[in-house]
């Protein structure tokens, strides 16, 4: 089985294709995002797992079941940001861990600077959110912390990947599974995605130069 799933929901393919219309304004691109990250996470949840609740209603008692599971939400800044927001909306008693991260100019190596994940008592399901998998690079080092910290059941939630990043993390970490909106087949000498949406951070804060 591939380790990487493509949302396939045609309402996923209509709000991709307004994220990545260079006309759409910032507050409509932070909407979009919106939107691809709670189509992102409900398919990459379907398998949490759940713990029978006997819950009083008005009317009697119902036999329900709740997630039993820790869940981390672990946004790369600055552009996972984006994401939190709809995915707590469907997991609010996940706790949110952040890492910054910015991708050098020059190397398109990622840099960190900032990480307070503890040094113990992992949560038990890790989802990684950041809108862009370019190179890759930016989510290898999450994984790598996420993994230090002991999570088992390490997810990446991104909206567009690059088919070369994509295909080498999924090689690199055969047992994380990765959730994208679209796959893009090929990075630019800068190492961005083509033909993408441009730099997902700038357009959801409207900081472009
Ligand atoms: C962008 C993007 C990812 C990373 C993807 O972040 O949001 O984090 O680059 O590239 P990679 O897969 O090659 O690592 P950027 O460095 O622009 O920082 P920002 O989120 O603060 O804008």
């Amino acid at each position: 089985m591939s380790s990487w799933s493509e949302l396939q929901h045609p309402l996923a393919a209509h709000h991709l294709a307004i994220l990545r219309d260079a006309a759409t304004p910032p507050a409509q691109f932070r909407n979009q995002v919106d939107l691809l990250a709670t189509l992102l996470a409900i398919e990459c949840t379907q398998d949490l797992k759940l713990a029978p609740i006997s819950v009083r209603t008005p009317v009697g008692v119902a036999e329900a079941r709740r997630l039993s599971q820790r869940i981390a939400i672990v946004p790369i800044l600055r552009a996972g940001l984006g994401l939190v927001h709809p995915v707590l909306q469907l997991l609010p008693e996940a706790e949110v861990w952040h890492l910054g991260m910015y991708r050098d100019e020059e190397t398109a190596l990622p840099v960190e600077y900032y990480s307070k994940l503890p040094a113990d008592c992992p949560a038990d399901v890790g989802l990684v959110l950041d809108p862009m998998l370019a190179t890759g690079g930016s989510i290898r080092l999450a994984i790598g912390a996420l993994k230090k910290w002991g999570v088992a059941d390490i997810r990446v939630l991104s909206v567009i990947a690059s088919e070369p990043g994509l295909k080498q993390l999924a090689n690199e970490f055969p047992d994380v599974r990765i959730w994208v909106g679209a796959i893009d087949p090929v990075l630019n000498d800068r190492k961005f995605i083509v033909p993408g949406l441009g730099d997902a951070g700038d357009r959801i804060f409207n900081t472009r130069a």
